[in-house]
């Protein structure tokens, strides 16, 4: 009997999204054989998350359109990280130390560095869309192998269809979060100086993309 594809609400992972190179195909097997040390990344993900948003905040009080939608992103990404910090207690595990974020560290390094910047906040926010962007496409990913059942799977997923499941919610909050940091830039800038910007770092992204060894973790 055929299996029925996974419903998802994207066609490609990359759907909408401004970035220019998918992630390694290989990755997926890597990061499903390896869930428990996946979750305890993505569970810090979340709360560096919800951090950068309140440090947003706190850099850029004098920013009215900016508190209110940092406010309710962190409260969603601490919400995201109880969550995942749920599933991995379920499984018998804990947070540990996170391996060094090599990914954001160079996001901001070298997107800092590129020509025409938009100065601090526009930046800063393009950066923050980024990291939204590709944790959206890797949940896709995430999401699309749990969720089709057809699929053989590297390891023994007990719970593969809730997870699958929960991973496509969070890629659909991921993808609308992305979107916030860039309107919150098109409200403040040009914007066709944010696109020149987006399509710029989307370079940047994918340079550092392709040099991530194949690890499982978000980035
Ligand atoms: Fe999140
Ligand atoms: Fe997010």
């Amino acid at each position: 009997m055929e299996s029925a594809a996974p419903d998802l609400p994207w066609t490609d992972p990359l759907d909408g999204l401004p970035l220019v190179r998918p992630t390694d195909p290989r990755w997926t097997a890597v990061a499903l054989t390896h869930l428990d040390e996946l979750l305890v990344d993505h569970a810090l993900c979340e709360q560096k998350a919800a951090s950068s948003a309140l440090a947003l905040i706190g850099r850029f009080p004098d920013r009215p359109e900016l508190v209110r939608p940092m406010m309710a992103l962190a409260h969603e990404e601490l919400h995201h990280f109880r969550q995942v910090l749920d599933l991995i207690e379920a499984r018998g595990g804990a947070l540990a130390r996170p391996r060094p974020d090599r990914y954001v560290h160079e996001l901001r390094q070298r997107g800092f560095r590129t020509a025409e910047g938009l100065g601090a906040y526009g930046d800063l926010l393009l950066i923050n869309a980024f990291v939204e962007a590709r944790s959206c496409e890797r949940f896709r990913l995430l999401a699309a192998a749990l969720l089709d059942a057809g699929r053989a799977l590297p390891a023994e997923i007990p719970d593969r269809e809730a997870l699958g499941r929960f991973y496509r919610v969070l890629a659909q909050s991921e993808g609308r979060h992305w979107e916030t940091f860039r309107d919150l830039a098109t409200m403040a800038l040009p914007a066709a100086k944010v696109e020149r910007r987006i399509a710029l770092l989307a370079e940047v992204e994918a340079e550092i993309v392709a040099e991530r060894p194949l690890v499982p973790a978000m980035h």
